[in-house]
């Protein structure tokens, strides 16, 4: 069905078949033809200067709420939503590294550091507006499958939300800090023997055949709520839009997040100019970047091997939504190796600042792009950190004590005897 005259404020709409349900619609997916769901809303009522206005001003409120990074967007988020599940979330900085430039031949890169978000990865913004929606249908379980960071944001929200949480992890590759968070926040955590696309099909019959609220990124409210990356970058950079935004993609949640945040935002009228944006896969699980190179001819599925095991995906649920991303900002789709988003990753940890090692494909991308004179030196741009360099402290150990020959900036620690002169010996040039 379509609505007629009078729409509502906000409503779901099939991207497919252009099906529209009512807000409240608990289904994952279009019922009429299984694609995907977006929300519309309609045009704001306030002038860009005031909503801009608005959403800085209530940055310097009282922690809460009204400040979340999520919520204080929510003219153009979930206008509707009264009570909200919120940590707070979001609000995180925007970092800059001389030796960081240098590293991707730059000559002013900007990471924006989701890692900051309470539980360490972007998800919390997606999952603050999608436990608020469970709780407004009046869900009775949520669940979600995953490759670590979805599951140990949704345990956590749905613990503050008092529901119970099914998460369906792969039994071998998720990162020891998201399964220790998942475990300690109290989901049911389900080891399932296969990889995240078994996973993912696996929840979603769940959500069919026995009623538990889906809360992957199909699910269109938890778009609403990564939007807000965006969003909040272009506040951050007083509304003057960078040239390129670099991100990782997997299940390409996140890049459609980032074109409906665009958007939205050229068109009403928040932004003049739409930057252009670089999804980074890595190279052993990245069929949106051969779909891509084919001109988005063909949709491609493969079985996925990385070491960074959040992005290991090889049927990546938000296609359809990302093709449009891509296509819409002029973007690029690329993919890195291990070793060179290992390499990412040593600059940006010996930086000072941190990341897991799928958020690093966005600096190796980035360096591939810059030597491809695709991204000029000059040009400004942001990358962005996905996740916290403690959630996978088990890659981190390989690396730095382990592997053989030593990889480039490998520290190894040194185990001495008690005594004095050992340190010496260890300070000497
Ligand atoms: N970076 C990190 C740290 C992630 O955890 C993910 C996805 C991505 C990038 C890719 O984002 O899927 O929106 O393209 N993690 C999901 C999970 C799949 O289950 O935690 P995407």
């Amino acid at each position: 069905m379509r609505f007629s005259t009078e729409r509502p404020p906000s409503w779901q709409a099939c991207i497919a078949c252009g099906n529209e349900v009512v807000e409240t619609d608990p289904h994952p997916r279009c019922t009429a033809c299984g694609g995907l769901l977006e929300i519309r809303h309609r045009p704001p009522a306030l002038m860009p200067a005031e909503l801009r206005r608005r959403f800085t001003e209530r940055r310097g409120a009282q922690p809460g709420v009204t400040a979340s990074g999520v919520w204080r967007f929510r003219e153009i988020v979930l206008p509707s939503a009264d009570v909200v599940v919120s940590h707070p979330e979001g609000n995180t900085p925007l970092l800059h590294r001389v030796a960081l430039d240098r590293w991707a031949g730059i000559e002013h890169v900007l990471l924006k550091h989701e890692g900051h978000n309470p539980t360490g990865s972007f998800k919390d913004r997606g999952m603050t507006v999608g436990v608020t929606q469970a709780k407004r249908i009046g869900a009775t379980a949520v669940a979600c499958a995953s490759t670590g960071n979805t599951s140990a944001s949704l345990a956590a929200y749905a613990a503050q939300a008092g529901l119970p949480a099914l998460v369906l992890v792969p039994v071998d590759g998720v990162a020891t800090g998201k399964l220790a968070q998942s475990l300690a926040y109290g989901a049911k955590t389900l080891l399932v023997r296969g990889d995240f696309d078994d996973c993912l099909r696996l929840v979603e019959q769940a959500s069919d055949q026995l009623g538990v609220y889906l809360l992957n990124s199909i699910n269109p409210f938890r778009i609403e709520g990564q939007k807000t990356i965006v969003l909040e970058m272009l506040e951050q950079l007083v509304w003057e839009p960078p040239d390129w935004i670099v991100l990782p993609a997997g299940n390409l949640g996140n890049t459609a997040a980032f074109g409906k945040a665009l958007r939205e935002a050229r068109e009403w009228g928040l932004i003049a100019r739409v930057p252009r944006l670089a999804a980074v896969q890595a190279a052993g699980a990245a069929p949106f970047a051969r779909s891509f190179a084919e001109g988005f001819t063909q949709r491609h599925r493969v079985k996925a091997e990385t070491v960074a095991s959040a992005i290991k995906i090889g049927d990546p649920a938000s296609y359809d939504r990302a093709v449009q991303a891509i296509t819409e900002t002029n973007g690029l789709v690329l993919s890195t190796s291990d070793a060179e988003l290992l390499e990412a990753k040593a600059a940006i940890d010996a930086s000072g600042i941190g990341c897991e090692p799928a958020s690093a494909v966005a600096l190796a991308g980035l360096r591939q792009l810059v030597k491809a004179e695709k991204v000029r030196p000059g040009d400004r741009v942001v990358a962005v950190l996905t996740g916290h360099i403690l959630k996978d402290p088990g890659l981190l150990l390989r690396y730095h004590q382990e592997m053989d020959p030593p990889p480039p900036g490998a520290n190894r620690p040194i185990e001495i005897d008690a005594d004095i002169r050992e340190i010496e010996r260890v300070l000497q040039p």
